[in-house]
């Protein structure tokens, strides 16, 4: 089997998030968008459909031996090495206009995220990680800025996102996100991969929430463990399998838990 090192496994990530932008950009804001909703009663539209399926078959013809898992075309959890690929992270807000979605492909080797992409054109801008190797930003033709997280030690001094107040409701937990909200400078529902790159790059302090699955995080993990922060799940346990998130630089991370774990 080829011997790939992290640079060339992120290139390959780089290039499939350039090839699944153009698909994506081009169809939002389309009249002709098509929705359909899901078994799970999400929506789904078919921009998620046919930027997974570019991804998929980037890397069936790049690392034809790795394993694929995807949310709209599925695959199992499995060892060794696995693409983990969330083709439009923020479908709501995509569907609806809003420019807060993005493409998330990571890289994980026996269940570790290793190398993770986030790509939001909408928001014309990309970050990315591969471990050991510092995390990163850019606006198209930028230069690359190395993100690191914001040095707030107090909640008091912190902004959070609790990202969605009904999901922390619909897991019995909203007396937290108050909790949370209180004890907090300032607290915002910004959602889906956008709050997790905010955090990164030091424009907010706290992530949380609740009910997620391993495409909706594992590309996150890399970038923000790498730019200086924690990803954990709200009780404390590492990523990426699915659950709840608990994303801090840091400093905040053992205060924001304690807090969390009070109820
Ligand atoms: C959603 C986003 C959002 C989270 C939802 C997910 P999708 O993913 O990750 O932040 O709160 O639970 O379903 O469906 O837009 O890829
Ligand atoms: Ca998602
Ligand atoms: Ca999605
Ligand atoms: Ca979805």
């Amino acid at each position: 089997m080829p011997d790939y090192t992290l640079s060339d496994d992120l290139s390959l990530a780089l290039a499939l998030a350039a090839a699944a932008d153009l698909v994506s950009i081009d169809r939002f804001r389309a009249a002709d968008l098509r929705v359909t909703t899901k078994p799970d009663r999400t929506p789904v539209t078919d921009a998620d459909q046919a930027t997974e399926r570019i991804i998929r078959e980037g890397i069936e013809a790049a690392r034809p031996a790795d394993s694929i898992l995807g949310e709209e075309y599925g695959g199992e959890r499995r060892a060794g090495r696995q693409w983990i690929v969330d083709p439009i992270d923020g479908t709501a807000n995509y569907l609806r206009g809003v420019p807060n979605w993005g493409t998330l492909i990571a890289l994980a080797i026996d269940g570790v995220p290793v190398v993770g992409v986030v790509s939001a054109p909408a928001l014309r801008q990309r970050w990315w990680a591969a471990r050991g190797h510092g995390a990163f930003t850019a606006e198209p033709g930028g230069d690359p800025r190395a993100l690191r997280v914001s040095g707030v030690a107090s909640l008091a001094d912190a902004s959070v996102s609790y990202n969605s107040l009904k999901g922390w409701d619909e897991v019995g937990r909203i007396d937290d996100a108050i909790a949370l909200s209180r004890a907090a400078w300032r607290s915002r529902a910004i959602g889906d991969m956008w709050a997790y790159m905010l955090l990164a790059e030091g424009a907010l302090d706290v992530v949380s929430e609740f009910d997620l699955q391993p495409y909706d995080m594992a590309a996150l993990i890399p970038i923000i463990e790498e730019a200086g922060g924690r990803f954990t799940s709200v009780d404390g346990t590492p990523g990426p399998w699915g659950g709840s998130a608990l994303a801090t630089n840091g400093l905040l991370h053992e205060e924001t838990a304690t807090l969390l774990g009070r109820a």
